[in-house]
């Protein structure tokens, strides 16, 4: 894994992060990236130029994001990708590099899009600090969202993949989609996903599920068990 880390409290970063005991570090390529977004959105959006639209909002911090792409029908290959953000300068950076990976070479094809992971767009960002990972998932949805817009436009239904929530405790009613946020916040242990989720405080049962979950995500976004 090639993500660099966040700086230790007391070095000097480039941005004091909320709680002031510790600071956050860009790389230069985050930082040209944000200063100089790359396939960004300037002006409203001529949709008819467009065969795939995707949006996403961030249920960690209420940011939006909207993507537009060309997609050759022949190919399946990505042959223009825009877009806009509300985000903050990581989801600008991130995502201005996503735009730049999918169309880079002649264009990734859809189904090598949908295997593009913000662990990828990351280590080609030399990494994000670590409270900030949720911000490069927002393109990663933006993207499959609208993956999945072009195959409904061509009605190629069986191609469409749907991500659904599931509930994992009943009691607490904690869902899937809870635990990936948690883990997408930072909190990779079970305790600290309790704390974030309250989730089997009153079933047991379900933990076991809660720590497959945790191993998964941690793996999906952080590339480590
Ligand atoms: S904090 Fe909302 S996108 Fe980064």
């Amino acid at each position: 894994m090639t993500h660099k880390q966040e700086p230790i409290a007391g070095t000097k970063g480039d941005v004091a992060s909320h709680d002031q005991t510790k600071s956050w570090f860009y790389t230069d390529i985050v930082k040209e990236h944000f200063f100089h977004p790359k396939n960004f959105m300037e002006n409203d959006a001529d949709e008819t130029h467009y065969n795939a639209i995707g949006k996403v909002g961030s249920p960690a911090c209420g940011d939006e994001l909207r993507v537009w792409m060309k997609v050759n029908p022949e190919t399946e290959k990505i042959e223009e990708f825009k877009w806009k953000t509300f985000g903050c300068g990581s989801a600008i950076a991130s995502t201005s590099m996503a735009s730049v990976i999918v169309t880079e070479n002649d264009g990734m094809t859809l189904n090598e899009a949908r295997k593009l992971k913000p662990q990828d767009i990351m280590e080609r960002l030399g990494g994000l600090p670590q409270r900030k990972f949720h911000c490069s998932v927002l393109c990663d949805k933006a993207l499959r969202d609208a993956i999945n817009d072009f195959y409904r436009r061509v009605e190629k239904f069986d191609k469409i993949v749907v991500e659904s929530s599931r509930i994992i405790d009943p009691v607490s009613k904690v869902t899937d989609h809870d635990i990936e946020e948690a883990v997408l916040e930072g909190a990779h242990t079970l305790e600290l996903v309790q704390q974030k989720t309250k989730v089997g405080i009153g079933n047991p049962n379900c933990l076991p599920a809660v720590e497959e979950l945790i191993r998964f995500y941690k793996e999906k976004y952080f590339g480590a068990a």
